[in-house]
């Protein structure tokens, strides 16, 4: 018996990886974070599946229908929304199934600001731009922000910022970017992205309409910095016709001579 931890991605039932989808329809119990995953997801269970949303359950209860499942040979597929190494509860499971001696393995998923990108037709890094993407959030009433992480911190490098579970403190939120990246910078809001109700807000730092924004409640992303903007930009070095790499040598000396 194993309990299979599994991103369940953003929220479209076919953004699960293919290995995701067959450990859910192969596991006779599947424990889903309710709050954030729509059911839509739960159609990779096969019929008969024991279906619990664990949103109402504590990390005690969580733990009780897994050892139940376990006590009786039962594969678990446990759900969190989007990948599991950010903000998705974990490490904590996995501390007590260990000390447990439950087996359990861990399945990738896609993250929520991957989505968000993509509804956004956007790549968050550009050339002589921004090169470096800043998964954060806000402190919140289950877990407060170390002392040194402070948007203002990651502001001052400039970098992309994907802040997550903060819509709800958007005016907090420009009020402290604005004096590093400015008011021209962009922002978009993204609220359930890839759902079938998907909405999309941009503006700049200085120009977003807080109300509208506001009416998107919890699930929804706020992306923050210059390569939101469409317009002018340098092409990556990597496809240049005279860039001499590995997989094309250019030139009469190139540094790899042949082809891996
Ligand atoms: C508890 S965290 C889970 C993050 C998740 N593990 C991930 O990889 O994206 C929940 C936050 O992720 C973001 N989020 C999750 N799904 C989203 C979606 N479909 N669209 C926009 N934001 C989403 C929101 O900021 C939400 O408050």
């Amino acid at each position: 018996m194993t309990v299979h931890f599994i991103g369940a991605g953003p929220g479209a039932p076919d953004l699960l990886t293919l290995r995701g989808a067959k450990l859910i329809a192969q596991s006779p119990v599947c424990l889903y974070a309710g709050s954030l995953i729509p059911e839509g997801v739960l159609e990779h269970c096969a019929p008969g599946t024991r279906v619990i949303n664990t949103a109402p359950l504590s990390l005690d209860d969580i733990i009780e229908e897994i050892s139940s499942a376990h006590a009786i040979g039962q594969d678990i597929a446990r759900l969190h929304s989007g990948d599991l190494s950010v903000w998705s509860a974990m490490g904590e499971q996995i501390r007590r199934l260990q000390a447990l001696g439950i087996p359990y393995d861990i399945t990738p998923g896609v993250p929520s600001f991957a989505a968000a990108a993509a509804a956004l037709d956007v790549e968050l890094t550009r050339p002589g731009v921004a090169q470096s993407v800043v998964l954060t959030r806000t402190s919140g009433r289950a877990s407060a922000m170390p002392e040194r992480e402070t948007l203002s911190a990651f502001a001052q490098t400039g970098a992309t910022l994907a802040i997550h579970l903060s819509v709800h403190v958007l005016p907090r939120v420009i009020s402290e970017l604005l004096p590093h990246y400015g008011a021209e910078c962009p922002i978009a809001v993204v609220w359930r992205a890839s759902w079938p109700d998907e909405r999309i807000v941009r503006a700049t730092l200085g120009t977003l309409d807080l109300e509208i924004a506001q009416q998107m409640e919890r699930t929804a992303l706020i992306l923050v910095g210059a390569p939101l903007a469409a317009g002018a930009f340098e092409e990556s070095r990597l496809y240049a016709a005279d860039y001499d790499r590995r997989y094309r040598p250019v030139g009469t000396q190139p540094r790899f001579p042949q082809n891996p």
